[in-house]
């Protein structure tokens, strides 16, 4: 079943600190790198290298002919998207010595997409398939709306989250994707072990799943609940770590998989990603996923289902 993402795409600013900058401090990085990165960009390219038939839809700025050929160097179709004399979107981002990061955004085109695109984009895709969105984008809700009004299956990463999540039609969702800031910040509730259990309750239509960083992922669909932690590896970066799960998450289920086995799939992924620098260049292809699991490179944990 293909993907049609209405993806976000930055240019990131990347700089390398020992810890990040605290308010009225000023310090100097230790390394700078300009990456391709956005959520929607990096979930098109983990989806596709997972092996799934990804269209990417999503306005590219002046700047920005280098992320569409990113996109098409890992075989995410780029035939529906649009050039804008705009700016692209861009991230400024810190990655600290600790392999974290801390993110500011810039919306350039990625804010600048018209209904009259988002119709176009949904026809051309046709009948059978599922939407793809982040908080990244304008036009969220809409695009939740026309893609389930036409049958499509729809899966919304509510990543970063901001009060608007709120107004969007949820409930029309097949997937919601969240990490816990983004579940608590939906539920109006502070952090805790309920989150998951909550979410399933008040959108019994939607499968959940739930990111936890180092803690691993739970998920939920149609009551049923699995669990899963993280391999132990030494993070050099973890951005774009949660897109490379969603999109090896999301890639498996859409073949079939089952959802222990596609959180394995994702879990090995994002374990991967994490030890390489970098948004979209570190998304590691489905061929050396399926070698670090067979030669044992990636211990899984076991998968607990309930
Ligand atoms: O999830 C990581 C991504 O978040 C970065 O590539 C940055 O562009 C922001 O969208």
């Amino acid at each position: 079943m293909p993907i049609l993402n209405f993806g976000s795409l930055n240019i990131d600013h990347v700089y390398r600190v020992d810890s990040f900058v605290q308010p009225g401090e000023t310090k100097h990085s230790k390394a700078y790198m300009v990456n391709s990165g956005g959520k929607g960009l990096n979930q098109s390219i983990a989806a596709a290298k997972a092996g799934g038939q990804v269209l990417h839809a999503g306005l590219v700025g002046r700047d920005g002919s280098f992320l569409v050929e990113k996109l098409q160097a890992a075989g995410v179709d780029t035939a529906l998207m649009q050039a804008s004399d705009e700016v692209s979107g861009h991230a400024i981002i810190q990655v600290a010595d600790s392999g974290q990061n801390c993110i500011l955004l810039y919306g350039g085109t990625n804010q600048l997409l018209t209904e009259s695109y988002v119709e176009s984009a949904l026809s051309a895709f046709g009948g059978e398939g599922l939407v793809l969105l982040q908080n990244e984008t304008n036009l969220t809700a809409l695009i939740i709306q026309k893609a389930a009004e036409k049958g499509l299956k729809v899966a919304f990463n509510a990543a970063p989250y901001s009060d608007a999540v709120n107004s969007y039609p949820i409930n029309l969702l097949d997937w919601l994707i969240v990490n816990e800031v983004e579940a608590a910040g939906i539920l109006g509730a502070d952090a805790d072990e309920q989150l998951l259990p909550r979410l399933a309750e008040r959108y019994p239509r939607a499968g959940i799943l739930l990111t936890l960083g180092s803690a691993g992922a739970r998920c939920c669909q149609n009551g049923h609940f699995a669990s899963i932690g993280s391999c132990a590896v030494q993070a050099v970066d973890t951005t774009a770590a949660g897109d490379t799960f969603t999109g090896y998450f999301l890639q498996g289920i859409l073949q079939g998989s089952g959802t222990a086995e596609a959180l394995r799939l994702a879990t090995a992924a994002a374990a991967l990603c994490v030890q390489r620098p970098g948004a979209a260049d570190s998304i590691p292809n489905r061929a050396e996923v399926e070698q670090a699991l067979n030669e044992g490179a990636l211990r899984v944990p076991e998968v607990q289902e309930w």
